[in-house]
C-alpha cells in the first residue's frame, strides 16, 4: 500500500468542517481589515528564497525542498508565504499605481524539510498577511492585532504575545560588532554550525537548536541595549498602540527569530495550553524594511506575519472549543424506481440550488435502508418520489422527526421548506 510522505496529512471529515469555518472566519476577518487575497505559486525559483529568507537560516540550510525542474532550473518549494509577496509586490509593479499601503492576505501550503513531531510538519498551512509601504509604528501595532483578535473570535484563552525589537540597519550593524565581540572567545565551545554563523551571520547564532541551552547563550548582548534613538522611538510607540487597543504583552528580550529579513519589531504568539508541548508557537511576524530593496524593489517597508494552521487547530483542541458546525441535511430524496430517478435528480438540484442541503439515494435501497440512512444523515425532510408523484406533482414530504407527513404541491415546496427547516 502507497502511504503519505513522511510529516504530511490527508484532511476529511469533521477536520476538514473545522478548517473550512476557520478559512471562512479568516475571510471574514480579511474584508473587515481591507486586506487585498493573494495567491503566489507553490513554487519558486530558489534564489528567491536564498536572498529572501537568508542564505545562513536553518530553513535554507537545511529545509528547503529544491529540485531541478525539467529545463534544468533551479527550483523550490516555498517554504513560507513573505517572500513570494514580495515578488510579486514588485514584479506587478504594486508600488506604482496600487493604493497605499498594499496589503495582502494568504494562505496556503508551505514545504520544510524538517523532523516531524507534534506540531511540525513537512507540508503545513499558514495564513498570513503582509503590509507594504508604511513605516508607521500603527502598521505593526495593527498586524499584532489580526492573529490576537482571530484567536478571541474563535475563543482561545491561553495566549501570550511575545515582542521585542531588532531595531534599523545602524542598530542591527551595532548589535553585530557586539555579538562578535562577545562570541570570539567562546566560539570553540559552540557547535559546527554557529561556528560557520559566527563568520557570516552571528544573529543566527542565537536562534541554534543545538547551543540553546548552553551558559554562553544566557550572557550574550540582547538588540534592545545596541539602539539607535530611532529604533526606540518605534519600539516605544509600537508598544503604545497596543496598549491603546488593550492587547496584552511581553517584550522578551531573547526574541530574534529565525529569518533574516526583520527590521524593528518581531513577534510571536504563543498558546500556553497545558500539555501542548514545545511547538506552541501559533503566529510569528515582524517588521522587514529591507526586503523589498533586496529583492531588487524599491525602497519600500514591510511588515506582516504568518499564523500555522495546524498548531491553531491543536490549540483549539487542547482548549475543547466548540464549533458552529452543521451535521445534519434537511432533504433526503428517494426515488422509488428507476422511473422515478431523473425527476429526483431535478428535484435534488432545484431544492440545493434554492439554499437546502440535500442528498439523494445513490445505492438502489430499499425503503427500509434509505429511512436508515436518512436517520444515518440526520436528515430533517425525507421526500419520497413514487410514480403518482410524477404524475400528479403532488410530493410526499415526511418530518424524520415527528414522524408526520405532508402532501405538497411541487410548486410549493420550496416556501413549506422554507418555513419548516430552521437553521
Ligand atoms: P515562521 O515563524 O517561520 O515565520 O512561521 C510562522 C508560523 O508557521 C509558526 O509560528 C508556526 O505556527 C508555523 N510553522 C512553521 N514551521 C512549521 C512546521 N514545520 N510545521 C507546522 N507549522 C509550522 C514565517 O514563515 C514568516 N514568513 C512570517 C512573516 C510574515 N513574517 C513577516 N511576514
Amino acid at each position: 500500500m502507497i502511504q503519505k510522505a513522511k510529516g504530511t496529512y490527508d484532511v476529511f471529515g469533521e477536520y476538514g468542517k473545522k478548517l473550512l469555518y476557520i478559512e471562512e472566519l479568516i475571510e471574514g476577518l480579511m474584508e473587515k481589515y481591507n486586506y487585498e487575497y493573494f495567491r503566489t505559486p507553490i513554487f519558486e525559483s530558489s534564489n528567491l528564497f536564498h536572498r529572501g529568507v537568508g542564505e545562513t537560516t536553518d530553513i535554507v540550510t537545511k529545509e528547503t525542498y529544491d529540485f531541478k525542474d525539467r529545463g534544468n532550473r533551479d527550483m523550490t518549494l516555498r517554504p513560507e508565504g513573505t517572500a513570494g509577496i514580495v515578488r510579486s509586490y514588485i514584479e506587478n509593479k504594486m508600488y506604482g499605481n496600487h493604493t497605499v499601503p498594499v496589503k495582502a492576505w494568504y494562505c496556503g501550503p508551505m514545504f520544510r524539510y524538517e523532523r516531524p513531531q507534534s506540531g511540525r510538519f513537512r507540508e503545513f498551512y499558514q495564513y498570513g498577511v503582509e503590509v507594504f509601504g508604511s513605516e508607521d509604528s500603527l502598521a505593526d501595532a495593527e498586524v499584532i492585532s489580526i492573529p490576537v483578535n482571530l484567536l478571541k473570535l474563535l475563543g482561545l484563552k491561553g495566549i501570550k504575545v511575545n515582542i521585542n525589537t531588532l531595531g534599523d540597519s545602524e542598530s542591527r550593524a551595532l548589535y553585530r560588532e557586539a555579538l562578535i565581540e562577545y562570541f570570539k572567545p567562546h566560539i570553540d565551545e559552540l557547535c559546527e554550525d554557529c561556528k560557520e554563523r559566527f563568520l557570516k551571520n552571528p544573529l543566527r547564532i542565537l536562534d541554534c537548536k543545538v547551543d540553546k541551552d548552553n551558559p554562553i547563550m544566557k550572557g550574550a548582548p540582547k538588540t534592545i541595549d545596541y539602539l539607535n534613538e530611532a529604533s526606540k522611538k518605534h519600539f516605544e510607540e509600537v508598544k503604545k498602540f497596543l496598549d491603546s487597543m488593550g492587547i496584552e504583552y511581553k517584550v522578551d528580550t531573547n526574541l530574534v527569530r529565525g529569518l533574516d529579513y526583520y527590521t524593528h519589531t518581531v513577534f510571536e504568539v504563543e498558546a500556553s495550553v497545558e500539555g501542548f508541548g514545545s511547538q506552541n508557537v501559533l503566529c510569528g511576524g515582524g517588521r522587514y524594511d529591507n526586503l523589498v530593496e533586496t529583492l531588487d524593489g524599491p525602497k519600500t517597508s514591510g511588515v506582516g506575519f504568518a499564523l500555522g494552521m495546524e498548531r491553531l487547530m491543536t490549540a483549539l483542541e487542547y482548549e475543547n472549543i466548540e464549533f458552529p458546525i452543521i451535521n445534519d441535511i434537511d432533504c433526503y430524496v428517494i426515488p422509488m424506481s428507476e422511473n422515478e430517478k431523473g425527476y429526483s435528480l431535478n428535484l435534488a438540484m432545484d431544492l440545493r440550488l434554492n439554499g437546502f442541503i440535500t442528498e439523494i439515494d445513490y445505492n438502489n435501497r430499499n425503503l427500509k435502508n434509505n429511512f436508515k440512512q436518512a436517520d444515518r444523515l440526520n436528515t430533517k425532510f425525507v421526500i419520497i418520489i413514487g410514480e403518482e408523484e410524477v404524475k400528479s406533482g403532488i410530493i410526499t414530504i415526511k418530518d424524520n422527526k415527528s414522524k408526520e407527513e405532508y402532501k405538497i404541491g411541487k410548486e410549493k415546496l420550496i416556501d413549506f421548506l422554507d418555513e419548516n427547516v430552521c437553521e
